[in-house]
């Protein structure tokens, strides 16, 4: 995605950091600050942040093209979607077949304010403003209504945003998950302090400065989100080993460790 006249300049704080707005920069987007960039550089002296970033982008774009590819997928409800910044879910559905329906959500005035500049030519595309526990207003916004007929085959990514969900993660899903038909996809990851305790500290340190709360789950935990779902094989294994095919972003073995993944279908 070009950003040049797309770019915000003016939307969100630009005094602190924010949690988007450093995975955009670590997925080398341009819809960040100097505070975000600060940051940034300073936590992958602790941790390989950008691996890990890197890991969960490149786990997405693998479950995106599986589902339009072999699944016959077309519509796509991305919760917890930050900044649709280079690789998303939009790019990589719609470059395969152009009708795909994206719908992103996210809570963060500032990610919302650069999506709706990045997709405003965009008309199979959409940003929701919403706290995705508010599963409801979700599901009922129009934009979601426009474009996802929830009749048909859908795939719902929960990637790198249930770790926020601290209170009942698992009752979230389930809402979610009983919206959807039979042939709908459920993909996750999940940060996890199973292998490497003392380095996912630093994250969850990180996002704590960002007065943000983080909770790392363990492998037992994450199960109970995709129980009853027919697992693709793998199963839920680390995000980077899912499918990897060749496409290992080869970067640090604390950034593959730190993130479970799992593609369920309903
Ligand atoms: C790790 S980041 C982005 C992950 C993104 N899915 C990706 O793969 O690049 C998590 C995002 O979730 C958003 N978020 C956190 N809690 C949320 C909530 N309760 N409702 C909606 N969005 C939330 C944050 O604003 C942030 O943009």
């Amino acid at each position: 995605m070009q950003d040049g006249p797309k770019r915000v300049t003016t939307n969100g704080d630009s005094e602190r950091p924010n949690v988007a707005r450093l995975f955009d920069y670590y997925l080398g987007g341009a819809h960040n600050f100097a505070v975000d960039r600060a940051l940034a550089e300073e936590s992958i002296k602790k941790f390989p942040v950008a691996e890990m970033v890197r890991t969960i982008r490149s786990f997405s774009r693998r479950v995106v093209r599986l589902c339009v590819e072999e699944m016959g997928i077309r519509q796509f409800l991305d919760l917890g979607s930050g900044i649709p910044t280079a690789g998303n879910v939009h790019e990589v559905a719609q470059s395969i077949d152009p009708s795909c329906n994206v719908v992103y959500v996210d809570h963060d005035p500032v990610a919302v304010a650069h999506a709706r500049t990045m997709l405003r030519d965009n008309l199979n595309a959409a940003i929701v403003q919403s706290d995705i526990r508010d599963v409801g207003a979700v599901l009922r916004h129009p934009e979601t209504r426009r474009l996802i007929d929830f009749t048909q085959p859908t795939a719902v990514l929960m990637v790198g945003i249930l770790p926020y969900i601290v209170d009942e993660p698992a009752g979230v899903v389930a809402r979610y998950r009983a919206a959807l038909c039979e042939g709908s996809v459920l993909a996750l990851t999940h940060l996890t302090k199973d292998v490497e305790p003392e380095l996912v500290d630093h994250i969850v340190d990180l996002a704590d400065g960002m007065e943000s709360e983080l909770m790392p789950r363990s492998k037992q935990d994450v199960e109970e989100f995709v129980s009853g779902l027919k697992l693709l094989e793998p199963g839920l294994v680390l995000a980077a080993h899912w499918r990897a095919d060749g496409e290992l972003p080869g970067t640090s073995a604390a950034a593959d460790a730190s993130t479970y993944g799992a593609v369920g279908i309903i």
